[in-house]
C-alpha cells in the first residue's frame, strides 16, 4: 500500500466492510442498554462482530481480542480473521465501555483498529499501560517522565491557552487519586470518567474537542486501539507498561517486558497505513449512539485513517430486521 492509500482509495467495500464490523456488534448490544448486565450484552456484540469479521477483504490475525465468556466464539487474540487479501494485525473492542453500557451512560462503541501484518505492539500478559496523549502541537515536545505540574505548564505553552483552561481526561480509578489531586492543584480542570479511555484518548488527539490531554493508566488494548487512531491523526501517544495485579506484574516480568520504557505511538504501532472504525453504542462526545424506531435502527460510525489522518463520521439507516 502507497501512502495514497487511504480510507477513500481503500475503496468503499473496504470501509463498507469495516463499518459492518463495528455496526454489527453495536446494534446487538443495543437492547443491554441500561440494564445492568454486562455479560449478556459483551456475549451478544462478541457474537454478532465475529460472524461478520470473516466478510472483511483481508488475511487478519487478531492481536487485541475478547474472549468469550462461558459458551459462545470469542474473538480471541491469535484468531485468523478475513476472506483474503493484504495481511493486517487486527485489535477489536465489540463493546468499549460496557460498565456504560450496563449503566445505560454515555460513551460505549464498538470498535476496530487495522495496522499491516507485524506491525502491531504484542502484548503478551501485559493488560495495563499508563498513557500521555495530547494533541499533534505537542507531538515530541514533552518528556512523559516530567512531574505532572510540568507537562501542564509545556501543554499550556504548547496551545497558548492557560494552565486553568486546559482539560485533562482522567479515568476515575483510585490509582489516579494523587494524579487528579495534582492536577487540580496545577490549576488545571479535570475530566473524571469512569471508563472509556478510547473516547478520551481520540478526544485528547483532536484539538478542540474539549479535552487537551489524557493522563493514567488504562488498558493496553484499548491502548492500541486508540494508538492505531492517534497515528493516523498525527497525535501525541506515549505509552508505558504499567501492570497492577501481582500475577499480571509477574508474568511482565518473566516475560522481559520492561515497565520503565516510554513508547512512542511509532513503537507500538510501527506503519501509518492504519485503519480504525468505531460505531457508537450509547451517544458520546465524538458521535452519536444508536437510535431505534419502529422501522429503522440509526447508527453513527467514526472512521479513521493512515497516513493522512482522515476523519469521517457516517451515519446509516439501518431497516429493522435487515442485518447490516
Ligand atoms: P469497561 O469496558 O469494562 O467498561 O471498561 C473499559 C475501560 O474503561 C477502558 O477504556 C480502560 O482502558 C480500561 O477499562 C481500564 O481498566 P480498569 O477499569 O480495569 O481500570
Amino acid at each position: 500500500m502507497n501512502a495514497q492509500e487511504n480510507l477513500a482509495a481503500a475503496g468503499p467495500l473496504f470501509v463498507h466492510a469495516l463499518r459492518v464490523v463495528t455496526e454489527n456488534a453495536a446494534r446487538a448490544s443495543y437492547d443491554w442498554i441500561g440494564r445492568g448486565e454486562r455479560g449478556q450484552s459483551g456475549k451478544a456484540a462478541i457474537t454478532a462482530m465475529r460472524g461478520v469479521l470473516d466478510n472483511l477483504p483481508i488475511s487478519g490475525v487478531v492481536i487485541v481480542g475478547e474472549g468469550a465468556d462461558g459458551n459462545g466464539e470469542g474473538v480471541e487474540a491469535g484468531t485468523k480473521i478475513g476472506a483474503g487479501g493484504r495481511e493486517f494485525d487486527v485489535a477489536v473492542d465489540p463493546v468499549e465501555g460496557i460498565s456504560y453500557l450496563a449503566r445505560g451512560m454515555t460513551n460505549a462503541m464498538a470498535v476496530i483498529a487495522l495496522c499491516p501484518r507485524g506491525t502491531m505492539f504484542e502484548p503478551g500478559p501485559a493488560f495495563y499501560m499508563e498513557k500521555f496523549v495530547a494533541p499533534p502541537a505537542a507531538k515530541g515536545k514533552i518528556d512523559p517522565r516530567q512531574p505532572v505540574e510540568v507537562k501542564l505548564n509545556l501543554l499550556s505553552q504548547i496551545l497558548d491557552k492557560p494552565v486553568a483552561e486546559l482539560t485533562v481526561f482522567v479515568l476515575e480509578k483510585p490509582r489516579h487519586r494523587e494524579l487528579v489531586e495534582r492536577i487540580h492543584k496545577a490549576g488545571a480542570r479535570v475530566a473524571l470518567y469512569p471508563a472509556g479511555d478510547v473516547a478520551g484518548a481520540l478526544m485528547a488527539a483532536i484539538p478542540s474537542s474539549g479535552i487537551d490531554a489524557l493522563m493514567g493508566t488504562g488498558g493496553v488494548g484499548e491502548g492500541l486501539i486508540s494508538a492505531c487512531a492517534i497515528r493516523a491523526l498525527g497525535g501525541e501517544f506515549l505509552a508505558r507498561l504499567d501492570p497492577q495485579l501481582a500475577t499480571e506484574k509477574a508474568q511482565v516480568a518473566k516475560n522481559g517486558m520492561d515497565t520503565h520504557q516510554w513508547r512512542q505511538v511509532e513503537d507500538l504501532v510501527k506503519s501509518d497505513q492504519v485503519y480504525f472504525c468505531a460505531t457508537g453504542i450509547t451517544t458520546g462526545l465524538l458521535f452519536e449512539g444508536i437510535e431505534r424506531t419502529d422501522d429503522f435502527e440509526k447508527t453513527q460510525s467514526l472512521l479513521i485513517s493512515g497516513p493522512a489522518g482522515e476523519r469521517q463520521i457516517l451515519t446509516t439507516f439501518h431497516n429493522r430486521g435487515q442485518p447490516a
